[in-house]
């Protein structure tokens, strides 16, 4: 299969959310008006824009972050971690309008888990954030970025980036129906099974099924669909057709930014110049080791302990 855009050097741009997770992990998800037990509690550094962020970098990717904090401790504390991993905090702006984003999680026994967000700054990454940091921006050749922002701002931004010829890959998490507009300046959009049927309003239930929903959005303007399939794998769909890229087999304990992780690890391998495909299978294996640890960052390997993972498969 052929690949039309791979990209041979380059800097990552993150645009996206900042939050801390208060985690907590119990044997089972509780019902509603029935309290349980919880095993532990821990805080974590999170969000979906700042997991992409920490996994780019811990590949040893050149990563921008755009952002927005509380000038609060967390928001401090977040800036310090980001910048302990060498990820450039510039176009990370403080507000004292809204404290720094907060997600509640709780992780079960199998690493599944259930998040509840609290947006707070990151509700004013706005339009004139991104505007300001568009200097900063144009300097990198591929952008993530997430639905935990306004979506305003990824519009603006995704519309700066496609003017500069930069790439744009789109996680639509959370999912939310998206213009048409804004999916034609995406080259890539990776969605899970249920943030493509909640795109497209079609099943994605089947492999079959979930080729069809992702073709649906080709024809709407998006570039190509990776369609994240968690333990299974991905589904590249382009034009040319469908590849089935399966997934790795690893020790489940949290599943948080499984989704995040695998991300970076595509833009990691199209920024690195591998061809499309084989830039899937290191998100794969991003996204399995991902989840080897407690947290969202923790277990987020290294380009070399990426790469074993593929290569040994
Ligand atoms: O994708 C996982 C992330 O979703 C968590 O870190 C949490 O902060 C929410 O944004």
């Amino acid at each position: 299969m052929s690949n039309p855009w791979t990209i041979q050097s380059g800097k990552i741009c993150v645009l996206g959310s900042l939050n801390v997770d208060l985690t907590v992990t119990l044997e089972r998800f509780h019902q509603p008006g029935e309290t349980i037990t919880g095993k532990d509690f821990h805080t974590f550094t999170g969000g979906k824009g700042g997991n992409q962020a920490v996994a780019a970098a811990k590949l040893g990717m050149d990563t921008l972050m755009i952002g927005c904090v509380g000038a609060d401790d967390n928001g401090r504390m977040y800036k310090r971690v980001l910048g302990d991993l060498k990820v450039d905090t510039q176009a990370v702006e403080e507000t004292d309008e809204a404290p720094t984003g907060v997600a509640l999680i709780e992780v079960d026994e199998k690493g599944e888990n259930r998040i509840a967000v609290v947006p707070g700054a990151n509700a004013l990454l706005t339009c004139d954030l991104v505007s300001r940091h568009q200097d900063k921006l144009m300097a990198c050749d591929v952008c993530l970025m997430q639905l935990e922002s306004p979506v305003e701002s990824v519009n603006h931004a995704a519309a700066l980036l496609r003017r500069a010829g930069k790439k744009v890959i789109l996680d639509p998490a959370p999912a939310r129906p998206l213009s048409d507009a804004l999916l034609f300046l995406c080259d890539i959009v990776t969605p899970n099974e249920t943030e493509l049927e909640i795109l497209t309003g079609m099943s994605g239930q089947t492999e079959e099924q979930a080729i069809e929903a992702a073709a649906s959005l080709l024809k709407r303007g998006v570039g190509d669909v990776v369609l994240k399939r968690g333990a299974k794998g991905a589904i590249w769909v382009s034009r040319q057709g469908a590849r089935v890229i399966p997934g790795f087999k690893v020790d489940v304990v949290d599943t948080t930014a499984a989704g995040d992780s695998f991300n970076a690890g595509l833009a990691a391998g199209l920024v690195m110049g591998f061809p499309m495909e084989d830039a899937v299978r290191l998100a794969n294996a991003v996204g399995a080791l991902s989840t080897t640890a407690a947290g969202a960052q923790a277990a987020m390997p290294s380009m070399e302990r990426a790469l074993e993972l593929v290569e040994g498969a």
